[in-house]
Protein backbone atom coordinates (compact mmCIF):
# COMPACT_ATOMS: atom_id res chain seq x y z
CA UNK A 1 0.00 0.00 0.00
CA UNK A 2 1.15 3.49 -0.69
CA UNK A 3 2.03 6.11 2.01
CA UNK A 4 -0.23 9.18 1.67
CA UNK A 5 3.58 10.90 0.31
CA UNK A 6 3.75 8.49 -2.20
CA UNK A 7 -0.21 8.71 -3.02
CA UNK A 8 0.08 12.40 -3.33
CA UNK A 9 3.14 12.43 -5.40
CA UNK A 10 2.18 9.63 -7.78
CA UNK A 11 -1.86 11.44 -8.37
CA UNK A 12 -1.31 15.13 -8.25
CA UNK A 13 1.97 15.30 -10.76
CA UNK A 14 0.50 13.06 -13.57
CA UNK A 15 -2.55 15.19 -13.42
CA UNK A 16 -0.40 18.55 -13.49
CA UNK A 17 2.02 17.15 -16.22
CA UNK A 18 -1.18 15.77 -18.37
CA UNK A 19 -2.54 19.55 -17.93
CA UNK A 20 0.59 21.27 -18.90
CA UNK A 21 0.90 18.91 -21.79
CA UNK A 22 -2.92 19.44 -23.20
CA UNK A 23 -2.08 23.33 -23.09
CA UNK A 24 1.99 23.42 -24.23
CA UNK A 25 0.92 24.20 -27.83
CA UNK A 26 -1.03 27.69 -27.10
CA UNK A 27 1.15 28.15 -24.17
CA UNK A 28 -1.05 31.55 -23.71
CA UNK A 29 1.05 33.99 -21.31
CA UNK A 30 -2.19 35.42 -19.26
CA UNK A 31 -2.15 31.49 -17.94
CA UNK A 32 1.44 31.65 -17.10
CA UNK A 33 0.25 34.38 -15.17
CA UNK A 34 -2.21 33.36 -13.10
CA UNK A 35 -0.21 30.74 -11.54
CA UNK A 36 -0.43 32.20 -7.80
CA UNK A 37 2.93 31.69 -6.22
CA UNK A 38 1.31 30.48 -3.18
CA UNK A 39 -0.25 27.15 -4.79
CA UNK A 40 3.03 26.30 -6.53
CA UNK A 41 4.24 26.38 -3.30
CA UNK A 42 2.31 24.03 -1.50
CA UNK A 43 2.42 21.51 -4.46
CA UNK A 44 6.40 21.33 -4.47
CA UNK A 45 8.16 19.19 -1.22
CA UNK A 46 7.30 15.80 0.32
CA UNK A 47 4.41 15.82 2.16
CA UNK A 48 6.25 16.83 5.84
CA UNK A 49 7.75 19.80 3.97
CA UNK A 50 4.31 20.73 3.21
CA UNK A 51 3.20 19.86 6.73
CA UNK A 52 5.91 21.98 8.11
CA UNK A 53 5.37 25.06 6.25
CA UNK A 54 1.26 25.19 7.26
CA UNK A 55 2.93 24.54 11.21
CA UNK A 56 4.99 27.47 10.29
CA UNK A 57 2.77 30.08 9.06
CA UNK A 58 0.11 28.86 11.54
CA UNK A 59 2.75 29.76 14.10
CA UNK A 60 3.49 33.25 11.93
CA UNK A 61 -0.68 33.99 11.82
CA UNK A 62 -0.98 37.58 12.34
CA UNK A 63 -3.18 37.68 15.33
CA UNK A 64 -3.72 41.31 15.01
CA UNK A 65 -5.18 41.01 11.65
CA UNK A 66 -7.64 38.22 12.83
CA UNK A 67 -8.85 39.91 16.25
CA UNK A 68 -9.34 43.46 14.23
CA UNK A 69 -11.70 41.82 12.01
CA UNK A 70 -13.96 40.12 14.71
CA UNK A 71 -13.57 43.78 16.60
CA UNK A 72 -15.02 44.96 13.38
CA UNK A 73 -17.82 42.80 13.97
CA UNK A 74 -19.33 44.40 17.18
CA UNK A 75 -19.38 43.44 20.85
CA UNK A 76 -21.90 41.10 22.32
CA UNK A 77 -25.35 41.88 20.99
CA UNK A 78 -28.22 42.98 23.26
CA UNK A 79 -31.76 42.74 21.75
CA UNK A 80 -32.34 46.12 21.19
CA UNK A 81 -29.50 47.12 19.04
CA UNK A 82 -31.38 44.80 16.14
CA UNK A 83 -33.07 45.97 13.70
CA UNK A 84 -34.46 44.80 10.19
CA UNK A 85 -32.30 47.36 7.90
CA UNK A 86 -29.09 49.21 8.47
CA UNK A 87 -28.67 47.62 12.25
CA UNK A 88 -24.61 47.81 12.76
CA UNK A 89 -24.96 44.88 15.48
CA UNK A 90 -23.31 41.69 14.92
CA UNK A 91 -25.17 39.66 12.24
CA UNK A 92 -22.97 36.81 13.14
CA UNK A 93 -24.57 36.31 16.56
CA UNK A 94 -28.44 34.64 15.85
CA UNK A 95 -29.74 35.14 19.56
CA UNK A 96 -31.07 36.94 21.60
CA UNK A 97 -33.90 36.68 19.20
CA UNK A 98 -36.08 40.07 18.52
CA UNK A 99 -38.09 38.77 16.17
CA UNK A 100 -39.30 35.24 17.94
CA UNK A 101 -42.09 35.20 14.46
CA UNK A 102 -39.17 34.90 12.27
CA UNK A 103 -37.34 32.17 14.12
CA UNK A 104 -40.93 30.40 14.56
CA UNK A 105 -41.42 31.05 10.57
CA UNK A 106 -37.67 29.31 9.62
CA UNK A 107 -38.54 26.15 12.36
CA UNK A 108 -41.89 26.00 10.08
CA UNK A 109 -40.35 25.90 6.95
CA UNK A 110 -38.05 23.20 8.10
CA UNK A 111 -41.22 20.96 9.40
CA UNK A 112 -42.52 21.43 5.58
CA UNK A 113 -39.50 20.16 4.08
CA UNK A 114 -40.24 18.06 1.05
CA UNK A 115 -38.73 17.13 -2.24
CA UNK A 116 -40.23 16.60 -5.81
CA UNK A 117 -39.12 13.55 -6.20
CA UNK A 118 -41.69 11.81 -3.62
CA UNK A 119 -44.79 12.67 -5.20
CA UNK A 120 -45.89 10.01 -7.79
CA UNK A 121 -46.05 11.49 -11.44
CA UNK A 122 -47.12 7.98 -13.01
CA UNK A 123 -50.79 8.88 -14.02
CA UNK A 124 -50.01 12.60 -15.04
CA UNK A 125 -47.82 10.90 -17.71
CA UNK A 126 -50.23 8.55 -18.82
CA UNK A 127 -52.95 11.30 -18.87
CA UNK A 128 -50.06 14.03 -20.50
CA UNK A 129 -49.89 11.48 -23.42
CA UNK A 130 -53.00 10.25 -23.99
CA UNK A 131 -54.45 12.50 -26.50
CA UNK A 132 -58.36 12.20 -25.76
CA UNK A 133 -56.77 12.83 -21.47
CA UNK A 134 -56.54 16.53 -21.66
CA UNK A 135 -59.11 19.25 -23.44
CA UNK A 136 -56.56 21.97 -25.49
CA UNK A 137 -57.52 24.71 -23.47
CA UNK A 138 -56.27 22.23 -20.35
CA UNK A 139 -53.10 21.78 -21.95
CA UNK A 140 -52.64 25.53 -22.67
CA UNK A 141 -52.83 26.02 -18.51
CA UNK A 142 -50.30 23.32 -17.81
CA UNK A 143 -48.24 24.78 -20.53
CA UNK A 144 -48.50 28.14 -19.22
CA UNK A 145 -48.14 27.65 -15.91
CA UNK A 146 -45.14 25.38 -15.87
CA UNK A 147 -43.96 28.11 -18.17
CA UNK A 148 -44.04 30.70 -15.94
CA UNK A 149 -43.22 29.03 -12.45
CA UNK A 150 -40.47 27.10 -13.99
CA UNK A 151 -38.25 30.68 -14.39
CA UNK A 152 -40.48 32.80 -11.59
CA UNK A 153 -38.94 30.90 -8.63
CA UNK A 154 -35.62 31.06 -9.92
CA UNK A 155 -36.27 35.39 -10.16
CA UNK A 156 -37.51 35.00 -6.25
CA UNK A 157 -34.46 33.14 -5.75
CA UNK A 158 -31.85 35.27 -7.48
CA UNK A 159 -33.64 38.30 -5.87
CA UNK A 160 -33.13 36.53 -2.64
CA UNK A 161 -29.92 36.39 -2.30
CA UNK A 162 -28.19 38.93 -4.71
CA UNK A 163 -30.63 41.75 -3.71
CA UNK A 164 -32.43 41.39 -0.46
CA UNK A 165 -30.14 39.22 1.54
CA UNK A 166 -27.32 41.54 2.19
CA UNK A 167 -29.84 44.65 3.12
CA UNK A 168 -31.72 42.87 5.75
CA UNK A 169 -29.30 43.06 8.68
CA UNK A 170 -31.37 41.21 11.07
CA UNK A 171 -29.66 37.34 11.78
CA UNK A 172 -32.94 35.57 12.07
CA UNK A 173 -34.81 36.78 9.09
CA UNK A 174 -31.16 36.01 7.41
CA UNK A 175 -31.96 32.61 8.76
CA UNK A 176 -35.53 32.36 7.25
CA UNK A 177 -33.89 34.30 3.84
CA UNK A 178 -31.63 31.60 4.10
CA UNK A 179 -34.26 28.85 4.33
CA UNK A 180 -36.73 30.22 1.94
CA UNK A 181 -34.15 30.40 -0.62
CA UNK A 182 -33.72 26.54 -0.58
CA UNK A 183 -37.52 26.20 -0.62
CA UNK A 184 -37.41 28.55 -4.05
CA UNK A 185 -34.65 26.07 -5.20
CA UNK A 186 -37.12 23.24 -4.35
CA UNK A 187 -39.39 24.96 -6.47
CA UNK A 188 -37.69 25.29 -9.21
CA UNK A 189 -37.04 21.61 -8.95
CA UNK A 190 -40.77 20.81 -8.87
CA UNK A 191 -41.17 22.03 -12.19
CA UNK A 192 -38.45 20.97 -14.07
CA UNK A 193 -39.28 17.33 -12.41
CA UNK A 194 -42.69 17.97 -13.95
CA UNK A 195 -41.14 18.96 -17.31
CA UNK A 196 -39.32 16.57 -17.38
CA UNK A 197 -41.49 13.43 -16.64
CA UNK A 198 -44.15 14.99 -18.74
CA UNK A 199 -41.43 14.81 -21.93
CA UNK A 200 -42.26 18.30 -22.65
CA UNK A 201 -40.30 20.92 -24.91
CA UNK A 202 -37.60 22.10 -22.30
CA UNK A 203 -36.54 25.41 -24.50
CA UNK A 204 -39.98 26.59 -24.94
CA UNK A 205 -40.72 26.07 -21.46
CA UNK A 206 -38.26 27.72 -20.11
CA UNK A 207 -38.53 30.70 -22.51
CA UNK A 208 -41.92 30.94 -22.19
CA UNK A 209 -40.90 34.26 -19.87
CA UNK A 210 -39.26 35.86 -22.50
CA UNK A 211 -41.32 34.56 -25.14
CA UNK A 212 -45.40 34.82 -23.97
CA UNK A 213 -46.58 37.91 -23.91
CA UNK A 214 -48.59 37.37 -20.73
CA UNK A 215 -46.02 35.54 -19.03
CA UNK A 216 -43.01 37.94 -20.04
CA UNK A 217 -44.90 41.25 -18.82
CA UNK A 218 -45.10 39.53 -15.51
CA UNK A 219 -41.53 38.57 -15.23
CA UNK A 220 -40.24 42.01 -16.54
CA UNK A 221 -42.49 44.17 -14.20
CA UNK A 222 -41.02 42.27 -11.06
CA UNK A 223 -37.35 42.38 -12.90
CA UNK A 224 -37.95 46.37 -12.70
CA UNK A 225 -38.13 46.54 -9.10
CA UNK A 226 -34.27 44.20 -8.33
CA UNK A 227 -32.08 45.89 -11.54
CA UNK A 228 -30.79 48.70 -9.09
CA UNK A 229 -30.80 46.24 -5.55
CA UNK A 230 -28.85 44.13 -7.40
CA UNK A 231 -25.77 46.81 -8.01
CA UNK A 232 -22.80 45.52 -5.85
CA UNK A 233 -22.94 49.35 -5.14
CA UNK A 234 -26.23 49.60 -4.07
CA UNK A 235 -25.52 50.61 0.27
CA UNK A 236 -29.22 51.23 1.95
CA UNK A 237 -28.81 54.43 5.20
CA UNK A 238 -30.80 56.91 3.02
CA UNK A 239 -34.46 57.63 2.67
CA UNK A 240 -34.52 57.10 -1.02
CA UNK A 241 -32.84 53.86 -0.93
CA UNK A 242 -34.14 52.49 2.06
CA UNK A 243 -37.70 53.11 -0.11
CA UNK A 244 -36.01 50.83 -3.24
CA UNK A 245 -35.32 48.24 -0.76
CA UNK A 246 -39.14 48.36 0.47
CA UNK A 247 -40.34 48.65 -3.21
CA UNK A 248 -38.61 45.90 -3.90
CA UNK A 249 -39.75 43.41 -1.35
CA UNK A 250 -43.24 44.78 -1.71
CA UNK A 251 -43.07 43.66 -5.75
CA UNK A 252 -41.60 40.69 -4.81
CA UNK A 253 -43.56 39.58 -1.66
CA UNK A 254 -46.70 40.91 -2.10
CA UNK A 255 -47.32 40.61 -6.00
CA UNK A 256 -44.60 38.37 -7.47
CA UNK A 257 -45.71 35.75 -4.75
CA UNK A 258 -48.81 37.12 -3.38
CA UNK A 259 -50.58 37.81 -6.94
CA UNK A 260 -48.76 36.37 -9.76
CA UNK A 261 -49.02 33.45 -8.66
CA UNK A 262 -52.69 32.88 -7.58
CA UNK A 263 -53.96 32.36 -11.25
CA UNK A 264 -51.80 29.68 -12.22
CA UNK A 265 -52.37 28.21 -8.51
CA UNK A 266 -55.92 27.99 -8.74
CA UNK A 267 -55.81 26.40 -12.21
CA UNK A 268 -53.54 23.96 -11.54
CA UNK A 269 -55.35 22.95 -7.96
CA UNK A 270 -58.34 22.93 -9.56
CA UNK A 271 -57.14 20.67 -12.18
CA UNK A 272 -56.49 18.33 -9.16
CA UNK A 273 -59.96 18.60 -7.48
CA UNK A 274 -61.04 17.30 -10.80
CA UNK A 275 -58.53 14.62 -10.65
CA UNK A 276 -56.61 15.21 -13.40
CA UNK A 277 -52.66 15.68 -13.18
CA UNK A 278 -53.04 14.65 -9.67
CA UNK A 279 -49.18 14.46 -9.24
CA UNK A 280 -48.66 18.28 -10.67
CA UNK A 281 -51.38 19.22 -8.57
CA UNK A 282 -49.72 17.70 -5.56
CA UNK A 283 -46.60 19.68 -6.66
CA UNK A 284 -48.21 22.64 -6.83
CA UNK A 285 -50.19 22.46 -3.22
CA UNK A 286 -46.81 21.55 -1.78
CA UNK A 287 -45.31 24.86 -3.41
CA UNK A 288 -48.59 27.03 -2.56
CA UNK A 289 -48.22 25.90 1.14
CA UNK A 290 -44.14 27.14 1.20
CA UNK A 291 -45.53 30.13 -0.66
CA UNK A 292 -48.58 31.36 1.73
CA UNK A 293 -45.30 30.95 4.12
CA UNK A 294 -43.26 33.36 2.21
CA UNK A 295 -46.03 35.95 1.70
CA UNK A 296 -46.43 36.18 5.50
CA UNK A 297 -42.91 36.21 6.31
CA UNK A 298 -42.31 39.71 4.11
CA UNK A 299 -45.32 40.86 4.95
CA UNK A 300 -44.07 40.89 8.33
CA UNK A 301 -41.03 42.08 7.46
CA UNK A 302 -41.79 44.89 5.13
CA UNK A 303 -44.74 45.90 8.53
CA UNK A 304 -41.39 45.95 10.79
CA UNK A 305 -39.32 47.94 8.53
CA UNK A 306 -42.40 50.40 8.33
CA UNK A 307 -42.34 50.01 11.97
CA UNK A 308 -38.63 50.98 13.08
CA UNK A 309 -38.36 53.65 9.99
CA UNK A 310 -41.97 55.38 10.02
CA UNK A 311 -40.09 58.06 7.70
CA UNK A 312 -40.17 55.61 4.95
CA UNK A 313 -43.62 54.98 5.16
CA UNK A 314 -44.91 58.82 3.69
CA UNK A 315 -47.90 58.98 2.17
CA UNK A 316 -46.07 59.10 -1.70
CA UNK A 317 -44.88 55.30 -0.50
CA UNK A 318 -48.11 54.16 0.66
CA UNK A 319 -49.43 55.74 -2.42
CA UNK A 320 -46.72 53.81 -4.59
CA UNK A 321 -47.44 50.62 -2.49
CA UNK A 322 -51.09 50.77 -3.10
CA UNK A 323 -50.47 51.45 -6.79
CA UNK A 324 -48.03 48.29 -7.03
CA UNK A 325 -50.57 46.06 -5.87
CA UNK A 326 -52.95 47.22 -8.44
CA UNK A 327 -50.46 47.15 -11.56
CA UNK A 328 -49.72 43.42 -9.98
CA UNK A 329 -53.70 42.55 -10.20
CA UNK A 330 -54.36 43.64 -13.31
CA UNK A 331 -51.18 42.28 -15.10
CA UNK A 332 -52.60 38.77 -13.36
CA UNK A 333 -56.04 39.64 -14.75
CA UNK A 334 -54.18 39.48 -18.22
CA UNK A 335 -52.92 36.49 -17.71
CA UNK A 336 -56.18 34.93 -16.75
CA UNK A 337 -57.73 35.75 -20.09
CA UNK A 338 -55.02 34.52 -21.96
CA UNK A 339 -54.80 31.30 -20.42
CA UNK A 340 -58.47 31.17 -20.44
CA UNK A 341 -59.98 32.41 -23.08
CA UNK A 342 -62.95 30.22 -22.29
CA UNK A 343 -64.52 28.39 -19.42
CA UNK A 344 -62.59 25.69 -18.48
CA UNK A 345 -62.12 23.71 -14.86
CA UNK A 346 -65.60 25.16 -13.34
CA UNK A 347 -64.27 29.04 -13.64
CA UNK A 348 -63.51 31.90 -16.33
CA UNK A 349 -61.49 34.63 -16.24
CA UNK A 350 -64.02 36.94 -14.95
CA UNK A 351 -64.17 34.60 -11.80
CA UNK A 352 -60.47 34.93 -11.95
CA UNK A 353 -60.92 38.79 -11.74
CA UNK A 354 -63.28 38.76 -9.23
CA UNK A 355 -60.71 36.86 -7.00
CA UNK A 356 -57.45 38.96 -8.16
CA UNK A 357 -59.82 41.76 -6.72
CA UNK A 358 -60.66 39.59 -3.03
CA UNK A 359 -56.54 39.01 -3.36
CA UNK A 360 -55.31 42.51 -3.94
CA UNK A 361 -57.96 43.28 -1.13
CA UNK A 362 -56.36 41.22 1.33
CA UNK A 363 -52.42 42.73 -0.12
CA UNK A 364 -53.43 46.12 0.77
CA UNK A 365 -54.77 45.27 4.52
CA UNK A 366 -51.43 43.39 5.08
CA UNK A 367 -49.82 46.41 4.32
CA UNK A 368 -52.37 48.62 6.43
CA UNK A 369 -53.70 50.35 3.05
CA UNK A 370 -57.82 50.34 2.54
CA UNK A 371 -59.60 47.81 0.38
CA UNK A 372 -59.65 48.72 -3.22
CA UNK A 373 -62.65 46.40 -3.80
CA UNK A 374 -65.21 46.71 -0.62
CA UNK A 375 -67.73 44.18 -2.83
CA UNK A 376 -65.23 41.63 -3.96
CA UNK A 377 -65.64 38.06 -2.84
CA UNK A 378 -63.92 35.17 -3.10
CA UNK A 379 -65.11 32.76 -5.46
CA UNK A 380 -62.48 29.76 -4.50
CA UNK A 381 -63.04 29.74 -0.88
CA UNK A 382 -61.21 25.84 -1.07
CA UNK A 383 -58.21 28.03 -2.30
CA UNK A 384 -58.72 29.46 1.30
CA UNK A 385 -59.07 26.31 2.66
CA UNK A 386 -55.87 25.26 1.46
CA UNK A 387 -53.65 28.15 3.03
CA UNK A 388 -55.87 28.36 6.27
CA UNK A 389 -53.41 28.99 8.93
CA UNK A 390 -54.98 26.41 11.32
CA UNK A 391 -54.93 23.79 8.80
CA UNK A 392 -50.67 24.77 8.07
CA UNK A 393 -50.13 23.84 11.48
CA UNK A 394 -52.17 20.43 11.30
CA UNK A 395 -50.35 20.24 8.45
CA UNK A 396 -46.92 21.25 9.83
CA UNK A 397 -47.61 18.65 13.10
CA UNK A 398 -48.26 15.80 10.92
CA UNK A 399 -45.67 16.20 8.03
CA UNK A 400 -43.00 15.30 9.94
CA UNK A 401 -44.23 11.60 10.31
CA UNK A 402 -45.48 11.84 6.95
CA UNK A 403 -42.16 12.88 5.33
CA UNK A 404 -40.55 10.12 7.30
CA UNK A 405 -43.06 7.48 5.65
CA UNK A 406 -43.26 9.67 2.32
CA UNK A 407 -47.04 10.12 2.60
CA UNK A 408 -49.15 12.05 0.37
CA UNK A 409 -51.38 14.94 1.03
CA UNK A 410 -55.12 14.08 0.76
CA UNK A 411 -57.71 16.41 -1.45
CA UNK A 412 -60.72 17.55 0.59
FE1 LIG B 1 -41.35 29.50 -4.78
FE1 LIG C 1 -41.58 31.91 -2.64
Amino acid sequence: MLSWEEFEEKEVKPVKAETQEKKAEPAPQPQEEQVEQPKVALQTGSLSDRLERAKKAVADFDKQTGEEALQGMGSRVDVDQKAMINCRADVNQLVPFKYDWAWQKYLDGCANHWMPQEINMTPDVALWKNEDGLSDDERKIVMRSLGFFSTADSLVANNLVLSIYRHITNPECRQYLLRQSFEEAIHTHAYQYIIQSLGMDEAELFNMYREVPSVARKASWALDFTKELDDPNFVTGEAKQDKKLLRNLIAFYCVLEGIFFYCGFTQILSMGRRNKMTGTSEQFQYILRDESMHLNFGIDMINQIKLENPHLWDEEMQDQAAGMILQGMELEIEYARDTMPRGVLGMNASMMEEYLNYIANRRLVQLGLPEEFPKAENPFPWMSEIMDLRKEKNFFETRVIEYQTGGALNWD
